[in-house]
């Protein structure tokens, strides 16, 4: 059995907090999902070190932060205690136990709904943390290329490309989406396509990422392709 919060100690132990730019592409499409948070309560779900659980309080929210690792939980507490932040709560727990933490009308998530299972179980937990009307805006990855995770099973760790994820992890899956969408009315938008990018990432090990820009710019308006991008915004909203 994997003990998942000493795995992500490990590593966060080699990552510092990081400032969130007011301009964030995620945290202004999060803040449009969500509206005025002036007094709201937002959960930001496997906060890290809880870069959005500042950018969000700094924006009116009273923020509760949860991380399953406790050295992401301490640097955030260090990071609110050195700037007098009082309106950011950062406890150390797992994102099935957020029930009891709730009601929240705010949950944001960067890069975790990947990582829970089993994830039925979770839409649950999330159904109940929600306050009535509440809502949900998570960036992910996103399965939905069958190439992309024909790439991700068979190069990643072998021919020189490098391994970034954790052998529990798999992006999120179009099923996943069914899901939350059985609890919640739900919306994906692909802010860029993320395609050609990606997969230099994994042919060409990085190279010409830049240069390929053209190509998923190029594609983007091509709805069907569009759905294929690596990356996207999982808008949700709760029955009131
Ligand atoms: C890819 S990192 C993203 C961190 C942060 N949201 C960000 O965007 O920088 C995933 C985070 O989820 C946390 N995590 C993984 N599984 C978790 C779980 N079951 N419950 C709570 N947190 C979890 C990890 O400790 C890690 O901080």
């Amino acid at each position: 059995m994997v003990d998942i919060g000493a795995h992500w100690d490990r590593v966060h132990a080699t990552q510092g907090p990081t400032v969130v730019p007011d301009d964030d592409e995620v945290g202004v499409a999060g803040l449009r999902h969500f509206g005025d948070l002036r007094g709201a309560r937002l959960l930001d779900l496997g906060c890290g070190n809880g870069e959005y659980s500042l950018y969000f309080a700094a924006r009116g929210a009273q923020v509760t932060a949860i991380d399953v690792s406790k050295v992401a939980i301490a640097s955030l507490t260090a990071s609110c205690a050195e700037a007098g932040i009082d309106d950011v709560v950062a406890i150390r727990a797992s994102a099935f136990d957020v029930a009891e933490l709730g009601p929240f009308d705010a949950v944001f998530g960067s890069m975790i709904l990947h990582h829970l299972e089993p994830f039925d179980a979770f839409v649950d937990v999330l159904a109940a943390a929600m306050a009535p009307g509440g809502r949900g805006f998570f960036y992910e990855n996103n399965a939905m290329s069958k190439a992309l995770v024909w790439c991700r099973r068979h190069l990643v760790g072998r021919f020189g490309i490098p391994r970034n994820s954790d052998d529990e992890e798999f992006p999120l899956e179009p099923r996943e989406l069914g899901l939350l969408a059985r609890r919640f009315t739900i919306e994906v938008e692909y802010p860029t396509l993320y395609l050609a990018r990606m997969a230099s990432g994994y042919l060409l090990r990085g190279h010409g990422e830049r240069q390929l820009g053209w190509i998923d710019d190029l594609l983007y308006p091509i709805e069907r392709i569009r759905r294929l991008s690596y990356r996207q915004y999982v808008k949700l909203t709760g029955a009131t």
